[in-house]
Order: C-alpha cells, then structure tokens, then sequence
C-alpha cells in the first residue's frame, strides 16, 4: 500500500469544470450509501438527485479536495436550505418527477421511491445542511475534517446560526468528534438507523 499523503498535500477548492463534478458524482456513488457504493442500476438517478441540485444552484459552495489533480474528495452544502429548497423543488425536481413519470431511469428504485415521497412533498425549512464524502483510499487524513471547519466558517461570516444533516450509522462518530449532537434517530431496518445531526455555531 502506498504511504498516506500528508494533507498540506492536498488543496481545497472549488470544482474546476465539468471533470470534476463527474468525479464528484463518481465519489458520491461510491461512497454515500453509509461508505459504501450504489449499484449500477442507481448511479445515474443517485447522481442526478444527491449532486446535481449543487451543481445548478450553489456551485460556489461546493468545495473539493485536490490530490494530484485528481479529486480526493467533495463538500456540497448551501448556506440557505430554505431556498435552495425552493429552488431545487420548482427547478430541479419537478423536471425530474416528470421526467422519472415519462419512464426514464427504468428498474432505479430510487426513482420510485422518490415519485411516490414527491407527490405528497413537506418540507422543512431548517438553517444549513451538508453531506460530505471523502474517496476511500484518502479517508482518516483530516480532509473530513478540513471540509467541514470550512464550511463552519463560511457559514458563521454568513450569519448562518447552525447547521444539521442527517446520515447512517458509520459517520455517527466523526460528526460527534465535530461537535455534533444527535437530534433524533429512527430505524429503518434491524441494525441500521438514521440520525439526525445538529451543530450550532457559536
Ligand atoms: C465520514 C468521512 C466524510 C470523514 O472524512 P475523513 O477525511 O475520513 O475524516 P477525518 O480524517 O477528517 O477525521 C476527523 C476526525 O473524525 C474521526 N472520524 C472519522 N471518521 C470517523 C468515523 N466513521 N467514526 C468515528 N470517528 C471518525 C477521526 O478519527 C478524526 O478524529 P480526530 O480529529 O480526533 O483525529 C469519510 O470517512 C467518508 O467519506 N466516509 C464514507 C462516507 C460517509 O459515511 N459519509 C458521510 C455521509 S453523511
């Protein structure tokens, strides 16, 4: 195995293009379903739905981390949920009901899923959110961490009071290490639960 790199190896950034959202796709597939990947019959539709929406309407606030050239990893969040909310849902995801309506992303269970969440759609308008994936191979080097102390500060010269995400059982730990507390959990099935994280920024 090839040693760590030490992380002033790596610089942190906005996307550059086009190559780097599709590697951002690439890292989100392979890594957001709790580290591990989705399958093939759901990247496209994962893809679609988890980035594109950060790509269209808050590209400025994606940050991703550059070993090499190559991306080692990615934050997409927005300092205003409520209104990329808004947004997302006129912009974004009633092209994309109608469009999963018309049959595209045939055999996707998330597409599914997601026709039959959107027709009876409430949201909540709570202050800002995240997700966050580090590649495998460039994990358990502080590039989680970095991200998010940016992303904190960014928010805190917006004015922004907190922020909140939700997420599986394995990064439970790394946001608790940040500060985080958990703010309600539901199982989803035997061993697996989902939590809802929270963090004010003093
Ligand atoms: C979770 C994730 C983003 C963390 O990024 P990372 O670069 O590997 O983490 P860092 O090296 O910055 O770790 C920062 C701190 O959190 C701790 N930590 C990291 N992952 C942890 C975990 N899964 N459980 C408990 N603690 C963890 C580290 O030990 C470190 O602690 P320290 O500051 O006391 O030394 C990354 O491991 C990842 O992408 N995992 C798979 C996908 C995932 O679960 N993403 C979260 C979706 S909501």
């Amino acid at each position: 195995m090839e040693p760590l790199a030490p992380l002033d190896a790596y610089t942190f950034d906005q996307p550059r293009g086009p190559a780097d959202w599709e590697a951002v796709s690439d890292i989100c597939c392979s890594t957001a379903d709790s580290g591990k990947g989705v399958g093939p019959e759901r990247r496209e539709f994962f893809a679609e739905y988890w980035v594109r929406p950060y790509e269209r309407l808050a590209p400025e606030w994606t940050m991703v981390a550059l070993h090499e050239g190559r991306v080692a990893g990615y934050l997409c969040g927005c300092p205003a949920t409520a209104r990329f909310v808004l947004a997302r849902h006129f912009l974004i995801r009633w092209p994309l009901f109608l469009r999963v309506c018309g049959g595209a992303y045939p055999g996707c269970p998330d597409a599914a899923a997601f026709v039959r969440r959107f027709i009876g759609l409430a949201r909540d308008f709570n202050p800002a959110h995240l997700h966050v994936n580090v590649d495998p191979g460039h994990q358990g080097r502080g590039i989680g961490k970095r991200f998010m102390e940016l992303f904190a500060m960014r928010l805190r010269q917006n004015r922004v009071p907190g922020l909140h995400l939700v997420c599986g059982d394995g990064p439970v730990g790394f946001y608790q290490s940040l500060g985080f507390t958990e703010l309600a959990s539901l199982e989803l099935k035997a061993g697996a639960r989902l939590h809802a994280m929270g963090l004010i920024l003093g």
